[in-house]
């Protein structure tokens, strides 16, 4: 508990950090089309995680087998991120970890329990904030119902940034929201870029600008500014809670190609999306750096299925999907295009009640496809 001085203090001390932040925003980029040896790192996370990451990496494996014998691709297994050793040694990333996280370009990471309550901050945001992995990347794709979505939700700032450093005073506690200039911008030309380059005309700004109106204010207005670059792209806004039910809207929904936002918003509505797609277990996620990249199921790591001993019936297409993507950003698209097909392709069906086939079992069906 704070007195109001300590929260001023308190409050000090994160504006001048977050000051420095800005400042140190990197633009080193790798550029993975001509990298020699691409190295992947395998984190494998709690829960199900394990269990969906090792099927994930058996795909990537075979994909990659002439390469990595070749050795044009590295894949380096990384040990320790689980919830005994991050709260063994106090830390949401053990810093071994992460030297060895640094290390690769790429990872494939499992969901990884994230306490809640108390300061220790999630592995995910630990390793976003390390790797400056700002744009969180997270396609939607229902064929039959005319939906096709790409989601590029800010992942470096807005709430979590600050999100384990709120005070807390007598009968009150306060978090804080951050929303800087620099990184709304990266993540804004990031959208239209993807946008330009996809053949996509259509890009929602989704905000809560009417109530948030420093940040969000911030949001739009930047967002505005960046598309005036692209003049072939349509822009409309909307507030998140409207466009939370407009995605359960037919045929309105349809319309929606590209939706851009800031990363509360972003984390609520691509479950809902991935809902509607099949379920979390059917999404992957790409976090996007300059210089790094990680790739991720869009869930977490399922402790109640851990509990009912259910968790080889973890889907583990989320991380096959995230693996997919993850070869698409290395430039081995020949490969993503392959995985992908085989993807659809795969009759076998993974039910988190044991009514089906187990994870390993999808795994099996799908690298015959391959
Ligand atoms: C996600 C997850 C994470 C988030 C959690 C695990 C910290 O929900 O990637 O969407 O909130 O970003
Ligand atoms: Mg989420």
């Amino acid at each position: 508990m704070m007195d109001i001085n300590q929260a001023c203090e308190a409050f000090k001390k994160i504006l001048e950090e977050q000051q420095e932040r800005i400042a140190n925003m990197n633009t080193e980029k790798t550029d993975f089309s001509t990298k020699k040896t691409v190295t992947i790192g395998v984190v494998d996370g709690d829960g199900i995680g394990p269990i969906i990451t090792k099927q994930a990496t058996r795909v990537l494996e075979k994909l990659l087998a002439d390469e990595i014998a070749a050795g044009s691709i590295a894949i380096k297994y990384i040990e320790g991120l689980t919830i005994e050793n991050r709260m063994a040694c106090n830390q949401p990333i053990p810093s071994d970890v992460l030297t060895q996280i640094k290390t690769c370009d790429v990872i494939l990471k499992g969901p990884t329990t994230t306490p809640h309550g108390g300061t220790m901050e999630s592995a995910n945001v630990t390793m976003r904030r390390e790797l400056d992995l700002y744009a969180n990347c997270r396609p939607v794709s229902i064929p039959e119902k005319n939906i096709d979505w790409m989601f590029f939700r800010e992942n470096t700032e807005g709430e979590y940034v600050l999100g384990s450093r709120g005070v807390e005073l007598r009968g009150m506690a306060v978090d804080f929201k951050v929303t800087t200039d620099a990184g709304t911008k990266r993540i804004a030309r990031a959208a239209f870029e993807y946008a330009k380059n996809n053949g996509k005309t259509h890009l929602s700004v989704v905000t809560k600008a009417n109530i948030m109106k420093k940040t969000d204010g911030k949001f739009t207005d930047l967002c505005h500014e960046i598309a005036n670059d692209y003049p072939g792209i349509t822009v409309e806004d909307y507030y998140i809670d409207i466009m939370t039910a407009n995605l359960l809207k037919e045929p309105l929904r349809e319309k929606f190609q590209v939706v851009l936002l800031p990363n509360l918003y972003g984390d609520i509505i691509t479950d809902e999306a991935a809902q509607l797609q099949g379920g979390v277990g059917t999404a992957g996620s790409a976090n996007i750096g300059d210089k790094y990249a990680m790739f991720e199921a869009i869930h977490g790591s399922a402790p109640r299925m851990i509990e009912r001993g259910m968790g080889e019936y973890a889907n583990p297409a989320s991380m096959i999907k995230a693996g997919a993507m993850l070869l698409r950003h290395i430039c081995r698209v020949e490969a993503a295009e392959k995985l992908e097909k085989a993807m659809d392709a795969c009759t076998v069906e993974v039910f988190s009640d044991g009514s089906a086939a187990t994870a390993a079992e999808y795994t099996d069906a799908l690298l015959e496809l391959l």
